[in-house]
């Protein structure tokens, strides 16, 4: 991401929260597996969005109009003992030349230096909840504050949710955004394929994963934006599988939901095949009809449109095709209605994704569901799942579980598939399994 995007984000958070306010942001802190052992470091999206800076222990404050400084980082020293072990740090010198920050403070020293800061505004913009440690130490400094107000100093009287004025930004997606966003969907594309191509009856679900893994390596990311979920027959009736630690049946299909993350950027794309390349009747039937549900609320991505529409009309076509195949029975518009479809089909058709695969963003607004408007990125994800012994069901259609999902961006007259890359009709899919 380009260093002025970050800035120009900056920028527009200040002017939000205009002159008297001060905003701080933490980031995550770094996550121990076991031991001395951790999990490899990612930023908190938040703090990332505005500063793009990528180590733990910093906390980003911004005052609108202060004079010496509006943009301070607080970070971690250099230390020569502690990088010889960990890698390199910025360092307060790093953080103003390479980072944008106007000054920077040792983040041990936060305890002096952001009170002071404090007591000369009247609003606070932050995330309670997010950090509890840093909720506890905001909460005494502006006790400390008030408790020397008989020596002039005030502070701030209100705090305010930064959270909401952030993800209300962080929804619409700028150009440089986006063209990180589809090459993550690009990579992830590619990564799909390549499973596609060593997909076959006796390898581990975990094989498949790897082959994932490797793709995204190779085309340049190690990071993933979730765990991906590789399942075959029953395992993908399972929503959250992450234990891919099964072989894979003949006869059966695979579910894989994987995406790479990309400079803090998701995808998130799930196809479903027959493992040995081919689908039975059965499969094809269901598969035809999930993949019907999602072009129907493909077709509802454009601007004006509300949030649920795309929901509604996979939920609509779904249970139109259940009724015709026999899964379900009765009047479609009362199946509807009671949401009979749920037993088949029971999550949403989407969600916003962005920095955090479910990204932030409000769905409703005044209690109606929000109106689609360009730039922001949802997915289009309709399931059908099927467990082997689902009472009422004709055996021919357990053990089935299927979805299909792409990362839509809404234009100016419509969408574009940013996944679209990813082979998705079932001559596709067999002519690349037979390749
Ligand atoms: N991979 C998580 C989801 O599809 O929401
Ligand atoms: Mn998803
Ligand atoms: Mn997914």
């Amino acid at each position: 991401m380009i260093a002025s995007e970050f800035k120009r984000r900056r920028r527009e958070l200040m002017r939000i929260m205009g002159p008297g306010s001060i905003a701080i942001l933490p980031t995550s802190p770094l996550q121990v597996r076991n031991r001395d052992v951790h999990y490899h470091y990612r930023p908190d999206s938040d703090f990332f969005y505005l500063t793009g800076f990528p180590e733990p222990e910093a906390v980003a404050v911004l005052i609108p109009g202060r004079k010496q400084a509006e943009y301070i980082l607080f970070n971690r020293e250099r230390d020569p003992k502690m990088e010889q072990w960990d890698g390199p740090r910025a360092g307060q010198e790093g953080a103003c030349d390479n980072y944008d920050a106007d000054d920077s403070f040792p983040i041990g020293d936060i305890d002096d230096i952001l009170p002071r800061m404090l007591e000369q505004t009247d609003r606070v913009f932050y995330a309670m909840g997010c950090s509890p440690d840093l909720d506890k130490r905001l909460l005494e400094w502006i006790n400390q504050i008030r408790c020397e107000s008989r020596s002039g100093g005030q502070g701030p009287m209100e705090i305010i949710a930064l959270d909401h004025y952030l993800h209300e930004m962080r929804l619409y997606k700028s150009r440089s955004e986006i063209k990180v966003m589809r090459q993550a969907a690009k990579i992830s594309a590619k990564a799909h394929k390549r499973v596609m191509k060593h997909c076959r009856a006796g390898a581990w679900e975990y094989q498949l994963e790897a082959e994932f893994l490797a793709e995204c390596g190779r085309l340049g990311t190690r990071e993933q934006a979730y765990t991906p979920i590789v399942g075959g027959g029953g395992n993908a009736c399972v929503l959250h599988y992450i234990d891919n630690r099964d072989t894979l049946n003949d006869g059966d299909m695979l579910l894989i939901d994987a995406g790479c993350e990309l400079e803090c950027y998701a995808s998130d794309i799930t196809r479903t095949y027959p493992v040995n390349g081919v689908f039975t009747e059965p499969q094809r039937q269901l598969y035809e009809l999930v993949l019907a549900a999602q072009e129907a609320a493909i077709a509802k991505v454009k601007p004006g449109n509300h949030w649920n529409d795309p929901h509604m009309a996979a939920v609509r076509t779904m249970t139109r095709g259940l009724v015709k195949l026999g899964i379900l029975k009765g009047s479609v518009p009362k199946l509807v209605r009671e949401e009979k479809y749920k037993k088949f089909y029971p999550h949403r058709t989407g969600h916003w994704i962005g920095m955090d695969v479910h990204d932030v963003g409000d769905y409703k607004v005044d209690g109606t569901w929000r109106q689609l408007e360009p730039g922001m990125v949802l997915t289009i994800e309709p399931g059908l799942y099927i467990p082997s012994g689902t009472k009422g069901v004709a055996k021919k259609w357990w053990n089935i579980g299927i979805r299909i999902e792409d990362d839509v961006l809404v234009t100016k007259d419509g969408c574009d598939l940013l996944t679209k890359d990813t082979p998705k009709t079932v001559v596709e899919l067999e002519t690349l399994m037979a390749s």
